[in-house]
């Protein structure tokens, strides 16, 4: 079958296994990859959450999978840790595994407008069964404490089955399926489960047409599946588009799924866990405070539409995909970050926002609140442009807190020289524009009224100014080239271990995996090592940095 990693230039280059189409298959590839480390013995109870939470603290992390749970049946398991790093990201997406952090970026550059276009080739196949009606439960003897949910972080108000979730919801006009990732916490012993979907959200506005056209809103939630559906459940992905689609142009084949006995919904052939139901305006309970992206927990225990619950689908030995949220670096904060800023670059593209060189969500805002972009300035109000679209662009809109737009010559994904133009290229009455009342969310730790969940952001200018770059001082570093040629002549001074040069002065391939380091493929190089040049830059050094290139060579 094609695949929109066949249809362009962009393409990254393609794994040679197969994708692996459902959790078990992905759990067999990564182990093989020796990605994955097994617990035995672990408490459901504080214990797997903080045994993950270390480990999206090591460099790089595993995938771990939890088992012999402390009070369950052997083979009810827990999986975390599933997509952060380049290598899980790679394998989910069918990518070539040896991929890092920046040759991803590159293979990701471009792709989201693709997929958005080649989703509707994508529809899910129907089929008749599948693993998940394995076991089937129905109306009472629902019963969700049979499962290992973990009770992840210390404060958290209850135990979330549902954090690597794919809840499933339709449009009662169109019908368009959509898939987004919703905190769920178990209620009333095991019966019933909250969905903590936040205003603004497709899911919760395809409900909230259902309960004013029919006063109720069928609702279908998987608690474990391949990790590609947890990736787009959890990504804004184009409001027109159903995810199960959009993923399947993600890898070029279609998923497979299987509707629900009760209301229809579609939900993955091979998923894990399966709930399926009911929501009503009027059927609330209250849940959290729940451990957040934001690295807070979120606020006091507000009522929530419940999921009155008619089935519950196991597999035999179940399988819970956790994606615990916290401060980060946390389970999902990697994914985020490159995704969201292929994502907003895609879009910054697709309006006609000129020359962005990369683009980076920064980890450390879990993927939202910082976002940085790097342009070739080309005209007066060029970076505001960027900067004012990037701050409220879709891929970005919701909890955006800071754009801050870099010219070419600074890596959007080195915060050092982020902020190293900040201070001097960012004048600070002139350059930083707030924006006011703008998408924000209950988890936004500065909140003061859940009920108006605006949020202020601030879109931080630190280009040089466009009229001054004729005359702005020239930059106190070595020039690349001099770089290159000093380090090649005093290359057993330069490759002392004891003193190892940083990513930045010898940019490789090779990066950190969560913190980035080094710049997003498309965006100007740091100073390349002597054969070891940064891939594909679409200009030279000298466009940049080198001697006798005025910058107003660049303008129109
Ligand atoms: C693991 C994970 C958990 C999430 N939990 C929530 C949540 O509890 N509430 C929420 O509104 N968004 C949550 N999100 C973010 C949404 O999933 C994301 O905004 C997604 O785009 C929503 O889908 P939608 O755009 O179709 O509404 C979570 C994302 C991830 C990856």
């Amino acid at each position: 079958m094609s695949s929109v990693y066949d249809l362009g230039p962009a393409g990254g280059p393609r794994s040679q296994a197969a994708r692996p189409t459902e959790l078990r298959s992905w759990i067999a590839r990564i182990e093989s990859l020796r990605e994955l480390q097994h617990v035995s013995g672990a408490h459901w109870d504080r214990e797997i959450g903080a045994i993950s939470e270390i480990n999206y603290r090591r460099k790089p992390s595993a995938a771990l999978l939890f088992d012999d749970i402390v009070g369950y049946p052997r083979g009810y398991r827990v999986l975390t840790g599933s997509l952060s790093n380049a290598r899980r990201m790679a394998v989910t997406l069918g990518l070539d595994p040896g991929l890092d952090t920046i040759g991803l970026v590159q293979a990701l550059r471009g792709k989201p407008l693709e997929w958005e276009a080649a989703a509707p080739r994508f529809e899910p196949q129907v089929l008749d069964g599948g693993q998940i009606l394995e076991n089937v439960v129905a109306g009472r003897d629902v019963d969700l404490s049979r499962f290992p949910a973990p009770l992840w972080h210390e404060h958290d108000g209850g135990r979330y089955i549902g954090t690597g979730v794919a809840v499933v919801t339709s449009d009662p006009d169109t019908g368009r399926i959509n898939v987004g990732a919703y905190r769920m916490m178990i209620q009333e012993d095991g019966r019933s489960a909250t969905i903590n979907a936040e205003a603004g959200k497709q899911g919760r506005a395809q409900y909230d047409r259902w309960f004013a056209k029919h006063g109720k809103a069928p609702v279908l939630a998987s608690f474990g599946h391949d990790p590609l559906l947890l990736m787009v459940a959890g990504t804004e992905v184009p409001n027109t588009i159903s995810e199960y689609a959009y993923a399947g142009a993600m890898v070029g084949e279609k998923l497979s799924v299987v509707r629900g006995e009760v209301t229809g919904l579609p939900m993955p052939a091979s998923a894990e866990i399966v709930v399926e139901g009911w929501i009503r305006p009027d059927r609330v309970l209250r849940e959290g405070p729940f451990g957040e992206w934001t690295g807070y927990y979120s606020g006091s225990r507000r009522p929530v539409p419940t999921i009155d619950i008619e089935r519950l689908y196991f597999r035999n030995d179940p399988i819970i995909l956790g994606a615990p949220p916290g401060k980060p670096p946390n389970d999902y904060s990697y994914m985020r970050a490159l995704l969201k800023s292929a994502m907003i670059q895609d879009e910054l593209s697709k309006v006609g926002v000129r020359d962005v060189r990369g683009v980076w969500a920064h980890e450390t805002g879990g993927g939202r609140l910082l976002v940085v972009v790097s342009i070739a300035q080309r005209f007066c109000g060029h970076s505001r442009q960027a900067g004012y679209i990037a701050a409220q662009c879709q891929a970005a809109a919701y909890m955006n807190r800071f754009v801050i737009v870099v010219d070419e010559d600074v890596d959007p994904m080195n915060l050092d020289e982020v902020m190293w133009a900040v201070c001097t290229r960012c004048e600070p009455a002139e350059d930083i524009d707030i924006m006011r009342k703008s998408w924000g969310s209950k988890v936004d730790p500065l909140l003061d009224n859940p009920a108006v969940p605006y949020n202020t952001r601030a879109l931080i200018d630190a280009c040089r100014p466009f009229e001054k770059l004729d005359t702005f001082p020239r930059v106190a570093q070595a020039s690349p080239a001099l770089v290159r040629e000093t380090v090649a002549k005093w290359k057993d001074l330069f490759a002392d271990p004891r003193f190892p040069l940083p990513e930045s002065v010898l940019p490789s391939t090779a990066v950190s995996e969560s913190s980035g380091g080094s710049r997003p493929a498309g965006s100007a190089p740091t100073t390349p090592v002597s054969g070891a040049e940064p891939k594909a830059p679409d200009f030279t050094d000298e466009d940049i940095t080198g001697p006798g290139v005025s910058p107003m060579d660049r303008k129109d």
